[in-house]
């Protein structure tokens, strides 16, 4: 079945789907960027995901193409379209397309695309079970990181030279040795007294959806977290290390520029966290 996109208005074979070469967010990466897991063919997290592009259209001044009623239309239908039960959709907007220049061009309508995969959830299962490795890089990436810009050349970069190595994912490591985030995920440990830590807002992160819904799910629960700093040693030498992100929902780290994580295999509290976060989103996935 070939795959349909929503471009800019229509709904177009993803095959012939096209953008203009003036269009911003490819001169520039002057763009953002939202994806959603689908659960039953239906939105996980879908509020939080929106409040975020809100936020990061408005940190760059950029408006809404549409209102958010029209915009769950367009995501649904692509979802569809796509006869997506188990996947995910991915919006892009960007500023828009105008003659090449650095300034924002006045009166120019926001481009947008959405486009939706299937994702096999019993690969992912296994893989869980399994768990992935990591590699740590240091984190040289631009100082607004809270915006979800499709600027991510640092990050194509660093995921590369980890899947060279055979590692699943990047961990960013900041200037003073402190764990940052992942190449497109958060990042927490366990430290020895039990308590999950993962790095603070006020540092240069992208605030994760998944992150958000986990910290309220660990509220409920006997479980401890706290957002704070830690350094990469400190992530080597846990019990547990484990990311989070909409495509990855919760992942075990099993080792860390080859050290292994405890005893190199998936910990209890991670794996109990995948499985309350999917119970959770597949749950309350909307629309
Ligand atoms: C750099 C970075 N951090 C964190 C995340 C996790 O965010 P979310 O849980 O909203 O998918 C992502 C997701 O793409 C990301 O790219």
């Amino acid at each position: 079945m070939s795959r349909t996109a929503y471009v800019n208005g229509a709904y177009v074979r993803q095959s012939d789907a096209v953008v203009s070469i003036e269009d911003r967010g490819y001169q520039f990466a002057d763009a953002v960027y939202e994806v959603w897991s689908v659960f039953d063919g239906r939105l996980a997290d879908l509020e939080g995901h929106l409040n975020r592009l809100e936020r990061s259209l408005a940190e760059l001044k950029i408006a809404m193409p549409m209102p958010r009623s029209a915009l769950l239309v367009v995501l649904t239908e692509v979802v569809r379209r796509n006869r997506i039960r188990e996947g995910m959709v991915y919006l892009q907007i960007s500023r828009g397309v105008a003659p090449r220049d650095h300034v924002f061009p006045d009166n120019v309508r926001p481009a947008m695309v959405v486009t939706a995969k299937p994702v096999d959830r019993i690969a992912a299962a296994k893989k869980a079970l399994a768990g992935i490795t990591a590699k740590s890089m240091p984190d040289i990436r631009w100082g607004r990181c809270d915006i979800k810009t499709v600027g991510l050349l640092p990050n194509v970069l660093a995921k590369q030279a980890a899947r060279e190595e055979g590692a699943g994912e990047v961990i960013f490591v900041d200037s003073d040795g402190y764990v940052t985030e992942g190449g497109s995920t958060n990042v927490y440990m366990i430290g020895t007294n039990g308590v999950i830590l993962t790095r603070d807002l006020k540092a240069n992160i992208l605030a994760g959806v998944t992150r958000l819904t986990l910290l309220k799910l660990i509220a409920g629960t006997g479980l401890e977290i706290r957002e704070v700093a830690f350094t990469l040693e400190a992530a080597k030498a846990a019990s547990e290390v484990f990311i989070t992100a909409a495509t990855s929902l919760v992942m075990p780290i099993i080792a860390i520029d080859g050290h292994l994580i405890g005893d190199g295999k998936p910990g209890p509290v991670a794996s109990a966290l995948r499985d309350s976060y999917i119970i959770h989103a597949r749950n309350t996935a909307l629309v």
